[in-house]
């Protein structure tokens, strides 16, 4: 072992034998390893998305799925409702694909991280991951987290993204041959009670003493400037007939792709929405939701259909949903946001 792993490595994990968060997809350290099934998933879902936020997803799909067959076996509308609100919808079509994959192969995810690697959906990350923490295979696992914890460690200046090769070569000199998954989620741990973006608790670090940026840890890492997202705008459209709500399914594999959704005028695959209402007539603003997505800000007016519903109005494919249930229609939280404006509405009139 070179003297970086065990100055690194050997602190590390002792402090996580006493501090390790205890997490619902977690082993306690040094005792066998998870389920893989949960791994994966909880892996998935941490991508972008924080601890808190997911916790109560988790325990959603684990008991309604409580096994990679179960929920290859389910619908892929109910899947897409239960992710409602987690955000970034690919990972769901991809979670569905995934465990089909690892279904046809009689239930058993790969040990290798190249395996992994080579099932739909899952990427280096999450192949890193699952690899090291449900299988105990030495893998470089390297999230944000981790990022900032490598950057500092060795005070690389290189501003990210372009800094990523660099941080990941000096994660692998110091990830140890043993228990490279509690060490993956040590390095998580810490980043995120001790080594955190802002004030990190230098003095409490069981790492300060090789750490090298600890005098300016919080100017690291270095950041390239982000660039604006630019502003966009749309319109989504309300129409209601004896209490229900038209609703329709997004297309395919675009944004919010597979999720149910009040019709809208194709915002998204536009700069300014400009597509024409599901149905002619009279229409009137109802307000504005604003929403920010990964490249851009979304200001969507919510238009109210004002005219009389027919039975027999031509609208392309939908289905009109109870209001009353609307909770249950597992609308993504741009649809949601704009659900609630217009029954704050109602709720006034
Ligand atoms: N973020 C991503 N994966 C994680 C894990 N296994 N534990 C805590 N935070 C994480």
């Amino acid at each position: 072992m070179d003297a970086r792993v065990q100055d690194i490595a050997g602190p590390l994990l002792s402090w996580y034998d006493s501090h390790a968060r205890v997490l619902p997809w977690r082993a306690p350290p040094g005792t066998p390893a998870p389920d893989p099934y949960r791994v994966w998933l909880s892996e998935v879902m941490l991508q972008q998305t924080t601890v808190a936020a997911v916790k109560d997803y988790f325990a959603k799909f684990t008991e309604r799925w409580p096994t990679v067959l179960d929920l290859a076996a389910a619908d892929d509308a109910e899947v897409m409702s239960a992710w409602a609100g987690l955000g970034y919808y690919a990972r769901a079509r991809n979670l569905l694909a995934c465990a089909r994959a690892v279904a046809a192969r009689g239930g058993a995810f790969p040990e290798s991280e190249a395996e992994l690697r080579s099932l739909p959906g899952l990427g280096d990350y999450t192949a890193a991951a699952v690899a090291a923490i449900a299988f105990g295979q030495r893998a470089v696992v390297v999230d944000a987290n981790v990022e900032r914890v490598v950057a500092r460690l060795f005070a690389i200046d290189t501003p990210l993204p372009a800094a990523r090769k660099e941080i990941r070569v000096a994660a692998d000199r110091i990830t140890p041959d043993q228990r490279s998954g509690d060490f993956a989620q040590a390095m998580m741990d810490l980043g995120s009670s001790i080594c955190t973006p802002r004030s990190p608790r230098c003095l409490r670090c069981p790492l300060s003493r090789a750490c090298q940026g600890k005098d300016r840890a919080e100017g690291l890492p270095v950041k390239a400037p982000k660039k604006a997202k630019p502003q966009r705008h749309g319109n989504a459209f309300w129409i209601e007939r004896d209490g229900a709500v038209w609703l329709v399914r997004r297309e395919g594999k675009g944004m919010l792709g597979g999720m149910r959704a009040l019709p809208d005028d194709g915002w998204s695959a536009r700069t300014d929405g400009s597509g024409a209402p599901p149905v002619v007539g009279e229409w009137r603003i109802g307000g504005q939701v604003s929403h920010t997505f990964t490249h851009f800000h979304l200001a969507l007016s919510v238009q109210l259909y004002s005219g009389a519903v027919h039975a027999r109005m031509p609208m392309n494919e939908g289905e009109w949903w109870p209001i009353a249930h609307l909770e249950e229609a597992g609308l993504p939280t741009l649809f949601a946001k704009a659900a609630r404006l217009v029954l704050a509405l109602q709720g006034d009139d």
